[in-house]
């Protein structure tokens, strides 16, 4: 009896080692980065390296508002990352969904650098944003998007921090990242905000890139179909109204 007790108590104690262990394994994590919406960190999750995608709780926000949003926006992330995989469209896998930790757990893609840094390092080198490798890359962005629109996917933040490459970063597919804003909408006019907010973004962040942009845009145009062309006609209206809002306000 008593060496059935203690037997007992060694199996107790070992998995509680093992908790012990798996919940510090979980817990130790770096810090990437820090938005105004929440954290992504670097982790260990069931032996594999991951991305936690942490947000946090807005203060300016009534909290059942603020939980509702976030909610929503988790969801949004998770349902794009997945959809995307499913039409060929390169984005992390979804590992989990944690509405009481508001976290999403997501495969960390290995030494993937944003096309944001990318461009930066580029430019360090004396490379021209209209070099055939600047435009190479414009290309690959030009037909990821016609593919994600095509499928009606709207990404909802489309900038060059929200696009990885891996190495070799030359000839790398275009991976997508930070769907929390986005939405499934079949219109041209949400998919033509998509691409005007990627060139006022892409402008305002890498300068000489006005071919840059023309080469992607030209080559969503051509490899998007009937779709892609509506949206680009689109594009002029979305922005002839983004130029008098900033004329008249
Ligand atoms: N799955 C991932 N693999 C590798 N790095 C990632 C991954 N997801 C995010 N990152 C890194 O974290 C940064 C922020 O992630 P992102 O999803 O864009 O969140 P935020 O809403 O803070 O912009 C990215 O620009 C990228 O550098
Ligand atoms: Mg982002």
């Amino acid at each position: 009896m008593i060496y059935a007790v203690k037997q007992v108590g060694k199996v107790k104690s070992s998995i509680n080692f093992f908790l012990f262990l798996s919940y510090n394994l979980k817990m130790r994590r770096e810090l990437v980065t820090q938005g105004a919406e929440g954290r992504v960190y670097n982790a260990e999750w069931l032996g594999g390296s991951v991305i936690i995608k942490q947000r946090f709780p807005k203060q300016y926000r009534h909290p059942d508002l603020d939980a509702h949003i976030t909610r929503e926006r988790m969801k949004a992330e998770a349902r794009a990352l997945t959809r995307c995989r499913v039409y060929g469209i390169k984005t992390p896998v979804v590992f989990d969904v944690d509405f009481e930790k508001n976290e999403i757990i997501l495969e960390n893609i290995p030494q993937s650098m944003t096309v944001r840094n990318y461009i930066y390092e580029a430019a360090k080198n004396n490379i021209l944003m209209d070099s055939e490798l600047m435009l190479d890359l414009a290309e690959k962005i030009g037909q990821v998007l016609a593919k994600l629109h095509s499928n009606h996917i709207i990404h909802g933040d489309l900038t060059t921090s929200n696009m990885l490459l891996v190495p070799p970063y030359e000839s790398s597919d275009v991976i997508l990242i930070d769907f929390g804003l986005s939405s499934i909408d079949e219109r041209a006019e949400d998919k033509a905000v998509d691409l005007y907010v990627l060139e006022r973004a892409i402008l305002s962040t890498h300068p000489n890139t006005e071919p840059f942009v023309a080469q992607a845009l030209s080559v969503y145009e051509l490899s998007g179909g009937k779709v892609a062309k509506d949206v680009i006609k689109r594009l002029d209206e979305v922005k002839l109204r983004g130029r008098k809002k900033l004329c008249f306000g």
